[in-house]
């Protein structure tokens, strides 16, 4: 590790896509800056990254009451921040509609001091997590990246509003930095615990353990699943490329499959021994969704590889 290699600062660094992003950047050679408030993220998903020692700092820290002073005494001893990865969020689009204003505070207001500390340093370049919910419910597919966004839950607006400020201190403050619109990601690390944890974590879980797998609604409303490491590899190229291109990017395989079909497949991998049950669908959730991802490979050369059900083998594994 040289001390000429980029500083790169990842908040969420602990979480579930923030420690395989963490990986990624440290196999690039980078210098990596942890910023995490240990609300979901773990330290033993960083465990392979400290052994490697590559990780200069993990900080506790609430992005959404700002930056600055946690990262005051690295930037004393290493010198300034070259590039921000922001994935540090509250997750779940059903918590936020039962607390819209909580994931406003959280989602929305640690963009703005990620934003400000990046205008105020120089930050070379900013890569932020938005999602495939900025679209909410549309009716044309694949979805491409220049579609009204019409958000149908307060998580996918805060998401829509954090990729416009970042617009804005693009074009007003001259801050690169883009937006990567994932849609969902699955992958080992991905905590299962919630009742609001991703699907795939959760059905994984349970069909391990023989246990039954609850499918909300008849289970048609479709995802396009992207594996954790694709999704990392997307990121870090997006974090270091210099380019000053305002747009969103998906972040996709490009492929849908339905909840139901996912579901058997996931029963299947594991021996068989759950049964599929159905519950009351959720409010509030697109029915369909597929991203188009013919951008995300012009910008950055970046195509999803892993297919589902090698990915679902090596989280199951
Ligand atoms: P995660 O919960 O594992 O990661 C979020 C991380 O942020 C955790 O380590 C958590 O402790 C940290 N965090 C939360 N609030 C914080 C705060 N106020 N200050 C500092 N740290 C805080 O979830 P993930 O799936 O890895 O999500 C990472 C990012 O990707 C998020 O921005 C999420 O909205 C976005 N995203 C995820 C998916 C998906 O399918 N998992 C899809 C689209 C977008
Ligand atoms: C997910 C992400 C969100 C991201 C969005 C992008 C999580 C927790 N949420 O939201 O951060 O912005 O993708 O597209 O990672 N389901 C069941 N049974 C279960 C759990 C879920 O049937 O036990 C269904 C849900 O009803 C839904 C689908 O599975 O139709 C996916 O749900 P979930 O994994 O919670 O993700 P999204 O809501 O799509």
């Amino acid at each position: 590790m040289s001390e000429r290699a980029p500083l790169v600062v990842v908040t969420g660094g602990a979480g579930f896509i923030g420690s395989h992003t963490v990986d990624r950047l440290l196999e690039q050679g980078a210098r990596v800056v942890v910023l995490d408030n240990f609300s979901t993220g773990k330290r033993a998903n960083l465990a392979a990254a400290i052994g490697r020692g590559g990780v200069l700092e993990i900080v506790t820290c609430d992005v959404s009451t700002g930056i600055f002073a946690a990262l005051a005494p690295i930037t004393a001893q290493h010198g300034p921040v070259d590039r921000i990865i922001h994935l540090a969020a509250q997750v779940s689009v059903i918590a936020s509609i039962a607390s819209p204003v909580v994931d406003g505070q959280i989602n929305y207001g640690s963009t703005l001091h990620v934003l400000e500390y990046a205008r105020a340093m120089g930050v070379k370049k900013v890569a932020f997590a938005s999602s495939a919910a900025v679209y909410g419910d549309v009716s044309t597919f694949p979805v491409t990246e220049d579609l009204h966004c019409q958000p149908v839950s307060p998580y996918g607006i805060h998401k829509y509003a954090s990729e416009l400020a970042l617009d804005y201190y693009a074009a007003v403050h001259g801050v690169a930095a883009t937006p990567l619109r994932f849609f969902n990601v699955y992958g080992p690390r991905q905590d299962p615990s919630s009742p609001y944890s991703g699907v795939i974590s959760i059905f994984a879980d349970r069909a391990r353990a023989g246990r039954d797998l609850l499918v909300f609604g008849d289970g048609g409303q479709t995802r396009d699943f992207v594996y954790v490491g694709d999704v990392a590899r997307a990121v870090v190229a997006a974090a270091m490329s210099d380019s000053t291109s305002r747009v969103a990017l998906n972040v996709g395989t490009g492929r849908e499959i339905t909840v139901l079909e996912l579901a058997r497949i996931v029963v299947e991998l594991c021996g068989g021994r759950s049964a599929i049950q159905h519950a009351a669908p959720r409010a509030g959730e697109i029915v369909r969704s597929v991203a188009a991802v013919e951008r995300a490979h012009t910008a950055l050369g970046f195509r999803a590889e892993v297919a589902l059900v090698d990915g679902l083998r090596a989280t199951l594994a």
